[in-house]
């Protein structure tokens, strides 16, 4: 199985949600690859936003080596699930998809909490350091049920 995390930037959410995901993956028995990507080039080749790498090491968790790059086609090819952590990002990435079978594989990243409450993780790029630990927040419960439903077979 491999998961792709997507938001604007790739340098503040989604380089959280892989790290996250990655990191409670490895605590189960489940195997997967987490990535992630931004429907942007704003930020291509830069490391993950400094509060990001903040309170990730914060709580335990290290995405240094993280690059910002931009989603692409191919990716619809190398992944299997497609998580987009807002509303926006999610019309974009269904806009890139090329057939029913790619459409198929996006979903809203907090959908596996609310499903159909179209809830989104909110863009912290413009927030002091309370919005990151909120996202960090989110994120995290959101990753623990995708491991839940990974374990349990619900995710296909
Ligand atoms: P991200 O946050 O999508 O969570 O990585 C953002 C990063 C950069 C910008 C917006 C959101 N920006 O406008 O440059």
């Amino acid at each position: 199985m491999k998961i792709l995390m997507v938001c604007l930037g790739n340098i503040c959410r989604s380089p959280l949600a892989e790290g996250i995901l990655r990191s409670k993956l490895q605590k189960s028995e489940f195997k997967a690859m987490v990535d992630s990507a931004g429907t942007s080039s704003y930020h291509v080749g830069e490391m993950a936003d400094p509060r990001s790498i903040e309170v990730a090491r914060k709580f335990g968790i290290d995405i240094t080596d993280h690059r910002s790059r931009q989603i692409t086609r191919r990716d619809f090819d190398q992944f299997d699930l497609i998580y987009a952590m807002d509303n926006s990002n999610f019309r974009n990435i269904c806009n890139l998809a090329r057939n029913e079978s790619d459409l198929a594989k996006v979903r809203l990243f907090l959908d596996v909490i609310e499903p159909g409450g179209m809830l989104e993780v909110p863009d912290p790029y413009y927030s002091g350091k309370d919005g990151f630990v909120n996202v960090f927040r989110l994120i995290e419960k959101a990753s623990d049920a995708i491991v839940d439903e990974l374990e349990n077979n619900i995710i296909k």
